[in-house]
């Protein structure tokens, strides 16, 4: 018997033979086209080279394609199981021409293969055309020999592949095996062709038209061909089994499902083993791509998928996650085609695991509820849609999977109820919010949220990508289209433009469409926390509702805040070790060139703090461990050390960071929305470069890493350079000499006063008797003016003045910078007879000021008007002339 494997091998190197470029699967997720879910056909990933859009150095090529049929148009989820040949995931073997060959070698090829090379016997074979095409006819009849009877004109669609309602299309051709009169079925176009008896192997597509919203629009720039025919199909002819699931890659699966359930394929049973062995391919290759399961897009069609083989392995009677055990035979059977499942085995186990584990805390209770619902119903009967919705809304069940629990019990799910319940739960929600007040603009986004759902974010894989322009929203309003010089918010399907939230700012970057739109995204938020609203200036041509457009956030800025993302997480782990538990996040701003980070501390982190958080930081860093993320109920996250973050908001699912080693734990280990390194090397470098007070009991730190760091660190340098070429001394010896300079700046300021006040005091020379004392109204008097004297010193030198005069009257006037002050002293036996409090007062009038105070013996004041110093010393002898009258 030939494998799977061998048949895959052998379609390749056939083609390979014949001139073929072998090209490797694209990945599920498609990269060139936004409005597919998944890659569902061989062509898929040539889509824009059929049109003329790209080109390729080969014009002709084969591929076994990974493909998905599951949510979106092409949807094959709810028959699986319980058919032969319906499957999530299935490989397409193909081969295409760009311009090269056409329908005549085409046909040759696929003759050739089927009957030469694999010797599938000719009476088998049967060949159907579009009904006008007479050209494909003539060739079949002349290449293949086969008679006119068994090459059919069809008329219908089935002959006319489009990949959707826009893109490549053309008359097709397909080829039909005969399984045998045994079998019942008849050939295609036959009342009975639905049957098993007569199975479509290979759909040759005669590419030729261009569509747009389903019409022929355009003739290809060449024609082209597109074949597909699936491996799964093909196997099962080749090994001689009516159905895809006998085939050994299936019966391998299953039989490690029997294995690890101790149950057989078989009687109730089977549809379970096939559902387990279909949803672990699709579970299995949607992971290694880079889906995770979520609550929106592609991500819940995976969930949908992975939560469907639960039940089944529930079913089947398994007390333990079941799905992650069969990851290493899914490996054994693909992993020598595929490595990308090799290199992603853990990520795939461990997903599998945790949605398994968390899915089972509701499923039991879940049944339980759905039995008693259908309790009593009768056969053919229908469950309340509101039952459904609840089941959905509380314990996880996607709505197909409690239509497939209903489908062996004959019964149907009430799907309009079920809508309805939806409906009102999101308008109750809607009614809830409390977003920031402006009602007009908020219901904009309410009303783009329920039309289109959330946004989905590709942007933790990727920084660049296509998406479909869903609404244009300008000042407040939606509006169909926009054009060059206005500002407009952007909502798209699918964005890699990181929206506003937790601390780390939104993605800047460029959105162009091959008809010559281009705008700059000057910055993206994120309304309701779903949406992504990308704030953009139109440069050039224009933008419309409903363009698929090509979207590149700034990588060198994204890598930036990535760096200062992950910063923020290492940062917190080593205050937290080094000032203690206490210490919790309040608040963060990750930007490009910078980051901060808020935190509760009761004081100002000592230099040594800083410099051990720092040292450890950069340990880290060095260390360049990975950054692991895993999806985890916000319990679940925190019993694995997470702490919770500071006013992020969670759905029932949060992302969970780790990174960093501490002997045998993860160094850091947080609930974040954000986008963070790969691994921790990649930050680099981190440099604190303030630690501040933002409230009480609240510090701020602020910090640069990688290049920023290197520059600050560097122009600190310069600085320092600087520095020392002024202070002629090395760097090295900068602050032995600033200690010095600062040590003898204040003895000279010191020695400098000692002098001024000398000076003061009367005379140029060091001691000096000062001036005279003269008589004033019976007492002896010194009066005297000195410039630049500080004014501190003034007492002091009046009580010298006391001293030298015995008994009497001192007055200084100081000026300064056009100000003066003025002291007066009074030697104490004079006390009752002279008051130096009035005397200071009439200085300070005479000196255009105010008041003036103190004590009798000693009082002081000033004045604006310093150049009535002089004056200000004749009032007072004026007024002791007075007193003595
Ligand atoms: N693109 C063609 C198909 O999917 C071959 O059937």
């Amino acid at each position: 018997m030939t494998s799977t494997n061998d048949i895959r091998r052998s379609f390749l190197d056939f083609f390979g033979k014949n001139g073929h470029e072998r090209v490797q699967s694209a990945p599920l997720v498609p990269h060139n086209d936004p409005t597919l879910m998944f890659v569902n056909a061989g062509m898929v990933p040539f889509k824009n080279v059929f049109t003329g859009l790209e080109s390729r150095p080969y014009s002709t090529a084969t591929t076994s394609q990974k493909c998905v049929r599951a949510g979106g148009k092409h949807n094959d989820l709810d028959n699986v199981g319980y058919t032969a040949r319906h499957h999530t995931f299935f490989e397409m073997l193909g081969n295409f021409s760009f311009g090269d060959y056409f329908k005549d070698r085409a046909i040759e090829l696929a003759w050739d293969l089927l009957t030469k090379e694999w010797g599938l016997p000719a009476e088998r074979l049967t060949a159907t055309v579009y009904h006008t095409d007479d050209e494909a006819f003539e060739l079949w009849k002349k290449i293949s020999g086969l008679p006119e009877s068994r090459i059919i004109r069809i008329p219908t669609k089935d002959n006319f592949w489009a990949m959707g309602d826009d893109g490549p299309c053309g008359p097709c051709s397909e080829i039909f095996y005969d399984h045998g009169e045994h079998i019942p079925g008849g050939p295609p176009g036959s009342p009975d062709e639905d049957g098993d008896r007569f199975v479509e192997i290979w759909n040759l597509v005669f590419m030729q038209y261009e569509q747009t919203a389903n019409e022929i629009v355009s003739e290809l720039p060449s024609k082209s061909i597109d074949t597909g025919m699936g491996l799964e199909r093909i196997a099962a002819v080749l090994q001689g089994v009516p159905d895809n699931y006998d085939i050994d890659l299936f019966r391998g699966l299953i039989a490690a499902s029997e294995e690890l359930t101790q149950t057989r394929a078989q009687g109730e049973n089977k549809a379970s083993h096939r559902v387990i062995a279909d949803h672990l391919r699709a579970s299995g290759f949607l992971v290694a791509d880079g889906v995770l399961p979520a609550n929106e897009g592609r991500g819940y069609v995976l969930r949908r998928i992975m939560r469907r083989a639960m039940r089944h392995a529930h079913l089947l009677g398994s007390k333990e996650p079941l799905m992650w055990r069969l990851v290493p035979a899914l490996v054994a059977e693909m992993g020598a085609a595929y490595p990308e499942l090799i290199r992603a085995q853990p990520l795939i186990e461990a997903t599998l695991q945790q949605e398994e584990t968390r899915f089972r805390q509701t499923l039991v209770t879940g049944l339980r509820l759905l039995d008693e619902a259908t309790e009593g119903l009768p056969d053919g009967g229908t469950l309340a849609g509101e039952t459904a919705f609840k089941l959905y809304d509380t314990y996880g069940f996607p709505y197909d999977l409690t239509e497939d629990a209903l489908r062996a019990r004959g019964l149907r799910v009430d799907r309009a109820g079920f809508d309805t319940a939806m409906a009102t739960q999101k308008a109750a929600a809607r009614a809830a919010w409390k977003g920031s007040g402006d009602k007009a603009s908020e219901d904009v986004w309410f009303d783009i949220v329920e039309e289109h759902g959330a946004t989905e974010f590709t942007g933790y894989s990727g920084d660049e990508g296509e998406g479909v322009v869903l609404a244009i929203v300008k000042d407040g309003q939606r509006v169909d289209t926009a054009g060059i010089g206005q500002t407009v918010e952007v909502l798209l399907n699918q964005t890699p433009f990181y929206g506003e939230s937790g601390g780390q700012i939104g993605d800047s970057g460029k959105l162009t469409t091959l008809k010559g739109f281009e705008g700059e995204v000057e910055g993206t938020s994120k309304p309701l926390g779903k949406l992504h609203a990308l704030r953009t200036k139109i440069l050039g041509g224009e933008l419309a509702v409903g363009d698929t457009i090509h979207q590149k956030v700034d990588s060198d800025r994204r890598n930036r805040v990535r760096a200062n993302h992950s910063a923020t997480h290492l940062l917190h782990a080593a205050l937290r070790r080094h000032l203690g538990t206490h210490v919790t996040q309040k608040g963060s701003l990750v930007a490009p060139d910078y980051f901060r980070f808020d935190f509760s501390h009761p004081k100002a982190l000592t230099r040594d703090e800083i410099g051990a958080v720092e040292a450890e930081v950069n340990a880290q860093i060095r260390s360049n461990e990975p950054v692991t993320t895993r999806l985890m109920t916000p319990d679940e996250a925190i019993a694995a050390g997470a702490m919770a973050l500071f006013g992020e908001k969670y759905g029932d699912e949060v992302r969970v960071l780790s990174m960093g080693r501490l002997t045998d734990n993860d160094y850091s280990v947080e609930l974040c929305g954000g986008t963070h390194v790969r691994a921790l090397g990649d930050i680099q470098l981190l440099k604190i470069v303030s630690e501040s007070a933002v409230s009480s009991g609240v510090r701020r730190i602020e910090a640069l890493t990688g290049e920023a760091a290197r520059r600050w660190l560097s122009e600190r340098e310069a600085k320092l350079r600087e520095a020392a070429a002024t202070l002629k001394s090395a760097p090295d010896d900068v602050p032995a000499r600033i200690a010095s300079l600062v040590e003898e700046r204040r003895r000279l300021e010191r020695e400098l006063a000692d002098a001024k006040k000398q000076l003061a005091m009367g005379g140029s020379t060091a001691r000096s008797e000062g001036p005279a004392a003269e008589e004033v109204g019976g007492h002896k008097f010194i009066g005297q003016v000195v410039d630049g004297f500080d004014p501190k010193g003034l007492r002091a030198a009046v009580d010298d003045m006391k001293k030298r005069l015995g008994s009497g009257i001192g007055a200084l006037v100081a000026v300064n910078d056009g100000r003066a002050s003025v002291v007066v002293g009074v030697t104490e036996d004079l006390a009752g007879q002279v008051n130096a409090v009035e005397l200071v007062k009439v200085a300070v009038a005479t000196l255009g000021g105010q008041g003036g105070g103190g004590r009798p013996d000693m009082a002081q004041g000033g004045g604006p008007d310093g150049s009535k110093a002089r004056d200000a010393l004749d009032a007072v002898k004026d007024a002791l002339e007075k007193v003595a009258a």
